[in-house]
């Protein structure tokens, strides 16, 4: 009999805070700053005059803002000025036409039949990483798993989606990425102040350098592959062969160089997220990480990881889930609302932000029972089969859904399969992060891991 485990979560607001103390909590993890109440009720609004936000977590409700009224409750502004200065208009922020558009050349990469090709790429990554971690002294050693998934996930983007990064490239939108996301809470609650966006805030001037320097590699990366008409079909090929359906012109540089960086930041940090979770639950829960291991050599036995084998791992497939519902990668999305109409019987003004936490309907109390405490087989078929699409939606839900969701799950599933055949990852007893709201959900302080390579 194995004790249960209650990995770290955030210790919410106990009442909604004054904007002061609400704005304080926000900076350093805006998690921190949403009341209790939302993990209880459908919906709960701040703001005295006027509504400010609305915290939506019932599942009818986010179907309602993400399907069904969709048109109603564009993305914000909020997110464009935070994110725009490194993804530009690209598919990510874009709205209407524009956004269809780009969708509609960015898909076929993420097909089904291409994504399988993409697999080899995949095990490769994870091999690397053990390979460095084999060359190490000592049967065991400390890393800091979080760095170790962010180079591999990295090196999955670069050779499959989006080829030809050179490594000094790839380190730069690596640091600078996570540079411009070290402040970004700042520049959140300056944006929700209505603050201009040369208002000044500890980090602007991080920020500011860090948008500049990936915006100089991904326009430097435009221009080579303008140059350079390989053979590659991969999607900056296809974005310089798109012809707009309605003017017939080719997709300007600009927006091509606006999903470079889309592609590059989305593509990476999120499933390096996930990845980084799974290795600490799994550190902390050595009989799952045992079993986890079995079904591996059960399904793989000594040959390599395969498409065909990746889909033959049913309780890997479950502690993904579970994992990803504790720790989402991406734990907030945002949505405004456009028209003003009442939501769950609240009357709302026409520019409520709409805050949706996957963070907090992930664990929300009135649909997961004993929702802080790791456990697979929620997602037995027979669980998982009963759960609406918006109680446990890591991708997102509606037109707007992730793109690479599939891409993701099987990264993650082929990477964590090769990583724990190779090595058993142990918990030095006290490390608990707290989870750091980021636009990507970070282990406060790292996630330093026991590495023990077999
Ligand atoms: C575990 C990994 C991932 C998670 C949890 C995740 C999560 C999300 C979520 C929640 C959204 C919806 C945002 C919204 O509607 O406001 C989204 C959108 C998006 N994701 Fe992911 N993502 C992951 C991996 C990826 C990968 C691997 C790629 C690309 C290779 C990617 C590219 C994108 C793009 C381009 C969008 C915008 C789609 C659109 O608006 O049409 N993501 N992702």
């Amino acid at each position: 009999m194995t004790s249960a485990l209650y990995p770290p979560t955030v210790t919410p607001a106990s009442r909604p805070l004054p904007l002061l103390p609400f704005l304080g909590r926000f900076v350093r993890n805006p998690l921190r700053a949403i009341p209790q109440a939302v993990y209880d009720e459908p919906i709960v609004t701040y703001g005295k005059k006027r509504t400010l936000v609305a915290w939506v977590t019932d599942p009818a409700l986010v179907e309602n803002i993400l399907v069904k009224n969709a048109d109603r409750f564009p993305k914000t502004r909020l997110d464009r000025r935070v994110l725009r200065p490194v993804v530009g208009d690209g598919l990510l922020t874009a709205q209407g036409d524009s956004w269809r558009w780009q969708r509609k050349i960015a898909s076929p990469p993420f097909r089904h039949s291409e994504l399988l090709s993409y697999v080899p790429a995949m095990v490769d990554a994870a091999d690397r990483c053990v390979m460095q971690w084999r060359r190490r002294p000592g049967a065991a050693f400390t890393t800091d798993v979080e760095a170790d998934m962010t180079e591999a996930t990295f090196n999955v983007v670069a050779r499959t989606i989006l080829a030809g990064i050179s490594e000094a490239d790839g380190d730069t939108i690596k640091r600078s990425g996570r540079a411009y996301l070290d402040p970004i809470s700042w520049e959140v609650a300056a944006a929700l102040l209505q603050y201009p966006e040369t208002y000044w805030h500890p980090g602007k001037t991080r920020m500011k350098r860090s948008a500049a320097e990936l915006r100089a590699i991904v326009k430097g990366l435009v221009a080579r592959r303008h140059r350079d008409q390989s053979e590659s079909n991969d999607l900056v090929a296809r974005m310089l062969a798109a012809k707009d359906p309605e003017t017939g012109q080719p997709m300007s540089d600009e927006i091509i160089a606006d999903n470079l960086a889309t592609f590059l930041f989305a593509g990476h940090e999120t499933t390096a997220k996930a990845l980084t979770w799974a290795l600490y639950i799994l550190a902390r829960a050595p009989e799952w990480q045992e079993r986890l291991r079995d079904e591996i050599t059960a399904t793989v036995g000594n040959g390599p990881i395969t498409a065909e084998t990746i889909n033959k791992l049913p309780t890997l497939s479950r502690v993904l889930k579970e994992v990803m519902r504790l720790y989402p990668p991406a734990p907030v999305m945002t949505r405004v609302n456009a028209d003003g109409i009442e939501i769950g019987g609240k009357e709302l003004q026409n520019s409520t932000l709409i805050v949706m936490p996957i963070f907090i309907i992930h664990r929300h109390r009135a649909l997961w029972e004993d929702p802080n405490r790791f456990d697979p087989d929620r997602f037995l078929p027979e669980k998982e089969a009963r759960y609406p699409r918006t109680q446990f939606m890591p991708f997102g839900y509606g037109q707007r859904i992730c793109i690479g969701s599939s891409f993701a799950i099987l990264e993650a599933t082929a990477i964590l399969a090769t990583l724990l055949r190779n090595a058993r990852f142990e918990w030095d007893g006290k490390l608990a992060p707290e989870p750091v709201s980021r636009v990507t959900l970070r282990p406060k302080g790292g996630m330093p891991l026991i590495v023990r390579p077999l």
